[in-house]
């Protein structure tokens, strides 16, 4: 731990060691800094380690109540665990009267634990019963700015969206099983026989459901009812959740592709009324956490490789559909560890932190 700061609230990290927790200490050192003593928790395995945050050196304690002694009302303790070691400590965390800002998904569904997007709905960060606020899932988070800005504007009333997901999406484990795939396939005469990539990389894919170097994948989550996946239900819970529109009709399709951090996404957006492109971008470019880069014929439209490492989700290729005039058509990229996960973890936590500066006055 810190020396403690004299002022501000306490943050806890937990899953500090994690692809998220990684990318969120170095948020953290690049923010204004709001916040008193910082403390990093991981598993047993990974107590003792040192990380640096704030340019400080800070020892990563277990998990366990421990963990948390001293911490209390004002303080935050945010979550890039498992969803089931969220499940389990979140309420040993509010117990003690500190807010807990989960980034797993085993709050998301449950309607006394706010979804919030800061960019879209940062007044729902106050109303939470379980002391409890829940950031969505990275497909979710990377197009949520753009499609809020726009639903502002114009009332969406349909939304149908195609995912490209970044392997980092599984965490350590997905960045490492592609980067292994990709060394394993770099050595067979490829191209030349259909076979050779599945031959390359084996039966261990590692967290995706077929080899994923040098191919897509179009399946992520688990089998639900009428042959959608887990993941493609939540994106369309969440979307609904974020934008207050209960009955959106929302269709998605989440197929991963062998890309380590950036998520990208083809929307589909219809409105209330007919739209215009032009004016669509200048929506997109006044919009808080979007950058909008649209110039095809300069080659200028985002990537996941340019999105990656930066703030904003990137928004381009904007049309008008050819047969409907209602609906846009645009790519989104975000970085999936920050808007789609610490980023998004750190501002819903600084609001939070904000609050408590309020009633200090
Ligand atoms: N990766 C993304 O792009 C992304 C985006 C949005 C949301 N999320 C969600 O964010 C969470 C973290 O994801 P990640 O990608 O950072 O995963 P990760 O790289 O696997 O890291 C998991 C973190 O949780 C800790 N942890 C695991 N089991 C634990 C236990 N039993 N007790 C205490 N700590 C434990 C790990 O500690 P050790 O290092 O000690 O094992 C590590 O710090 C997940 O819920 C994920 O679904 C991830």
């Amino acid at each position: 731990m810190t020396a403690p700061r004299s002022s501000g609230p306490a943050l806890a990290v937990v899953g500090a060691t994690g692809a998220v927790g990684t990318v969120l200490l170095q948020i953290l050192s690049q923010r204004a800094d709001v916040w008193g003593d910082i403390r990093l928790i991981a598993s047993a395995r990974s107590a003792g380690r040192v990380l640096a945050v704030r340019a400080e050196a800070t020892e990563v304690l277990a998990l366990t109540e421990d963990a948390f002694h001293g911490l209390g009302p004002g303080d935050v303790v945010v979550f890039l665990t498992p969803a089931a070691v969220s499940a389990r400590w979140a309420p040993v965390v509010t117990a003690r009267g500190a807010v807990v800002v989960d980034q797993s998904a085993a709050f998301r569904a449950d309607p006394e634990v706010p979804l919030v997007v800061p960019e879209v709905n940062a007044h729902a960060v106050r109303i939470r019963p379980r002391g409890i606020v829940a950031g969505p899932d990275c497909v979710t988070a990377a197009m949520s700015a753009a499609l809020g800005a726009l639903h502002a504007e114009y009332g969406l009333t349909e939304l149908a969206v195609s995912s490209y997901q970044a392997a980092g999406a599984a965490g350590r484990a997905g960045s490492e099983a592609l980067r292994r795939q990709l060394s394993l396939v770099a050595g067979t005469s490829l191209g030349e026989h259909p076979g050779d990539v599945r031959r390359a990389v084996g039966e261990d894919t590692g967290p995706f459901a077929a080899p994923l170097a040098l191919n897509v994948v179009p399946w992520s989550g688990e089998l639900c009812e009428g042959g959608w996946s887990s993941h493609e239900l939540a994106v369309r819970a969440e979307t609904r959740r974020i934008l207050d529109l209960e009955r959106l009709p929302v269709s998605v399709t989440c197929v991963q592709v062998p890309v380590v951090t950036g998520h990208s996404l083809t929307v589909r957006a219809r409105f209330e009324n007919p739209v215009d492109a032009a004016h669509a971008r200048k929506i997109l470019e006044a919009a808080p956490g979007v950058v909008l880069v649209d110039d095809p014929a300069a080659g200028e439209f985002p990537t996941p490789a340019d999105a990656a490492g930066t703030d904003p989700a990137w928004a381009g290729r904007v049309r008008v559909s050819l047969d409907d005039p209602r609906a846009l058509e645009f790519f989104v990229c975000a970085d999936n560890l920050r808007k789609g996960a610490a980023l998004n973890a750190t501002q819903i936590a600084e609001l939070i932190a904000g609050e408590f500066a309020y009633f200090a006055l």
